[in-house]
């Protein structure tokens, strides 16, 4: 399953992680003519520019006879996060009133890191040759479940990627977010779960995963999306904050709206979140060294205190080790993009220094 950028940016989401990058290759041993016939080849499509917020914010039914859910077709792709999947399910894009900056940073950050810039198309799950020719390599443009930008280890209902599936889900991890919510929230999940189950995985992490990662951008991530699902599965009648397990199910392992489901009242994007670095006020982002039990802070990586930091490393690290020379259409398109996810920096409230890795 795939879709356009624009597409893509009528929904929304929330931040993203580092993991392993390919190392810079020299062009992949291309000659710069190589190069350029590559990115010519390719179909052009620049970047139109992001929608503005939905008109029409208010609660509704989203779950509606135009939009039923249709059962996976050979060929189709889910990924690791459930809203996606559960819109591609329903063939059905805007309805979850994420917040427009908000989801505008999510996108960008996401795209420039897994799609297409040339073809402006991205896959939400693994990689396909849906999305068109890749430019040259390092670019992977492998789609979401890359373990390098969003996708990261301590997913609440996914594996960590070094155990193998980084995108399926997996119920041994949603049982002990049924554990969790039992214990800390009388069955249901909600903010005072999320920060304890938040807590849980990334000691669960440091215990059992030798490779354990987390810094930024992932870093945001991992705090932002354990907050979604309140802010987003629960029916938009429903204004408890409890979000009940079956609802999360259906979201998380059905990828289908619940029966009758009317979406929230008014976009949102990671309200909550304070609960959940409340309870780990001293946590610092960092991995494990050698080994499990091994974790230690890694004082290059943005806190979540630093969103600019953040910003600036994603595009001057991330983004250039991606493609550190770009030429012709694919710098434009990439510059284009980068201004997307700038102005979505900005309008996020995040006032941050403009950078231009490939010039102005
Ligand atoms: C209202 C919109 C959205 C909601 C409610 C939502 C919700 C979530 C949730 C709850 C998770 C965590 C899954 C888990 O830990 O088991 C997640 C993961 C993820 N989402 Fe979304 N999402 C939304 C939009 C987006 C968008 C627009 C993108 C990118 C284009 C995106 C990309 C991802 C990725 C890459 C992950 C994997 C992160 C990880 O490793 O856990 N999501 N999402």
């Amino acid at each position: 399953m795939f879709a356009s950028l624009a597409v893509y940016a009528l929904l929304a989401l929330k931040i993203c992680a580092v993991g392993a990058f390919p190392a810079y290759e020299s062009l992949a041993g291309l000659s710069r003519e190589e190069l350029d016939a590559v990115v010519s080849s390719t179909k052009w499509v620049p970047p139109p520019p992001p929608p503005g917020p939905l008109t029409d914010q208010s609660s509704k039914l989203v779950h509606d006879a135009a939009h039923p859910y249709q059962p996976l077709q050979p060929g189709d792709q889910r990924g690791p996060c459930p809203a996606l999947n559960t819109l591609a399910s329903h063939g059905y894009l805007p309805p979850l009133n994420l917040e427009n900056s908000f989801a505008r940073f999510l996108v960008y950050s996401t795209f420039l890191v897994n799609g297409n810039p040339i073809t402006n198309l991205m896959s939400i799950g693994d990689k396909t040759s849906l999305t068109g020719q890749d430019p040259p390599r390092p670019a992977t443009v492998a789609g979401l479940d890359t373990h390098n930008n969003c996708e990261g280890d301590t997913s609440m209902t996914r594996a960590d990627a070094y155990f193998g599936d980084n995108h399926s889900f997996n119920e041994t991890r949603f049982q002990n977010m049924v554990k969790f919510s039992k214990k800390y929230g009388a069955g249901k999940y909600n903010y005072t779960v999320a920060a304890q189950y938040r807590k849980f995985l990334i000691e669960d992490s440091i215990k059992h995963n030798p490779q354990f990662s987390l810094v930024s951008p992932r870093l945001f991530t991992a705090f932002g999306e354990s907050v979604f699902p309140i802010n987003f599965f629960i029916d938009g009648r429903d204004t408890s904050g409890q979000l009940d397990l079956d609802v999360a199910r259906s979201f998380f392992q059905n990828m289908t709206f619940p029966p009758d489901f009317h979406r929230r009242n008014g976009s949102i994007s990671n309200f909550g979140q304070d609960y959940v670095t409340d309870l780990m006020p001293n946590f610092k982002p960092g991995y494990n060294a050698h080994g499990v039990n091994s974790y230690v802070h890694d004082p290059t990586s943005a806190t979540l205190t630093q969103p600019c930091v953040r910003y600036v490393n994603f595009v001057n690290r991330n983004i250039k080790q991606l493609y550190p020379n770009p030429t012709g259409i694919l710098k434009e398109a990439l510059k284009i993009n980068l201004q997307y996810l700038y102005e979505a920096t900005v309008a996020s409230g995040d006032g941050c220094t403009q950078v231009f890795p490939y010039g102005r």
